[in-house]
């Protein structure tokens, strides 16, 4: 990985940040998520809502399943799932959708768009006799030649994509790429850049952005001919994430449960994450034609959902209160997590607008 990276380096001078984590984390041989083994759960580097237990995916179904009727009880309908992992959240809303709705179940395809082949290998092992339908395609093309009303989302995705570091320097902001000294140590160099957050920031702030948003959201929406899209994730709105206080940014690498700040300590052997501007990614969305319905703490949206699930009882067993704990109390993933949805030409609900400071 790091011959590779240094091979790189030395046919272009430098490389801007994204790239490097192209590298680090997708490349197909090398690549943190590419490499054999587990990444997410106990045995992993880290852990998500997912590795909490199969209540995410039942609520998550929940949320689908009403979609579903309020759109008509489509007969022909699509669930995309991106970042799909294992195929673990896959399983856990399939067993969920079927329980509780065999018709929709029955006219669902389940898609997920997989760039990684072990990672397809491994989903569609997992899925072949939950889905009623299943398309695990190597990216959107495939999805796209066939748009299907219905819902698209992702867990930990868009975290997960590569972001620019920016720093100010000198009064103004500069763009942070990587270099190599002779003996191959990396380190970061500023570089003029078009990439601008205002002037209110202290000399040195350091923070991420991303530029992919626009084109994520052009190839999810074309796998849709109508319908939603969700994303859950670590992060905030702008207001909060550009706060003047958090001045080295929220570039975290994560191995083996440990967390840590240097990216170069070692590339495609952890994961390297930062959190997600909700406002820019509400931004990019508006511009695809799509509007903000919700965005809520992942705490307050899931407890929306399990409503009528612990009216009903079904969340009476200790297993599953422990899980509904961890994935809404403060403490634990309910208030650093958000979840966000958008629609298609819909009006943007005001309480929504002033939480992502639109
Ligand atoms: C942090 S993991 C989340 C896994 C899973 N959703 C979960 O919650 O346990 C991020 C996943 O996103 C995948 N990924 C990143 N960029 C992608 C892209 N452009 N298309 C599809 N998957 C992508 C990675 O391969 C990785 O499996």
């Amino acid at each position: 990985m790091r011959e590779k990276i240094l091979a790189t380096i030395a046919e272009r001078g430098c490389i801007p940040f994204p790239e490097y984590l192209g590298i680090a984390l997708y490349d197909p041989e090398l690549g943190y998520y590419a490499r054999a083994g587990t990444q997410v759960g106990r045995r992993g580097d880290f852990y998500t809502s997912v590795s909490v237990g199969p209540l995410f995916g039942s609520l998550l179904a929940r949320r689908f399943l009403g979609w579903w009727e309020e759109n008509g009880r489509p007969m022909d309908w699509r669930v995309l799932e991106i970042g799909a992992h294992d195929g673990t959240l896959a399983a856990d809303i399939l067993s969920e959708m079927r329980l509780i709705s065999a018709d929709a179940w029955r006219g669902l395809e389940y898609a997920i768009a997989e760039p990684l082949p072990r990672l397809r290998e491994l989903q569609k092992v997992r899925l072949e006799n939950l889905a009623s339908r299943l398309l695990i395609a190597d990216g959107f093309g495939s999805i796209t030649a066939q748009p299907l009303p219905g819902i698209a989302f992702g867990n930990e995705i868009l975290d997960a994509l590569p972001f620019h570091l920016i720093e100010m320097k000198g009064g103004s902001w500069k763009e942070l790429h990587v270099i190599a000294d002779e003996i191959g140590t990396l380190s970061l160099e500023p570089r003029a850049t078009p990439i601008q957050l205002g002037n209110d920031f202290p000399e040195g702030y350091r923070t991420e952005v991303r530029t992919n948003f626009p084109d994520f959201l052009a190839e999810i929406s074309s796998c849709l001919s109508a319908g939603l899209i969700l994303f859950a994730d670590y992060g905030f709105a702008a207001p909060e994430y550009y706060d003047i206080s958090r001045s080295s940014g929220t570039l975290r690498t994560f191995s083996s449960h440990m967390a840590g700040e240097d990216p170069f300590a070692a590339p495609g052997e952890s994961d390297i994450t930062a959190h997600v501007d909700f406002t820019d990614l509400a931004k990019a969305a508006l511009a695809a034609g799509y509007s903000p319905t919700a965005f809520a703490s992942q705490g307050s949206y899931l407890t929306h959902l399990a409503k009528t699930m612990i009216l009903g009882g079904g969340m009476d067993d200790p297993k599953t209160i422990a899980q509904f704990r961890s994935l809404t109390h403060p403490a634990h993933l309910g208030a650093r997590f958000h979840v966000i949805e958008f629609e298609r030409a819909a009006g943007i609900p005001p309480e929504v607008a002033h939480r992502l400071a639109l």
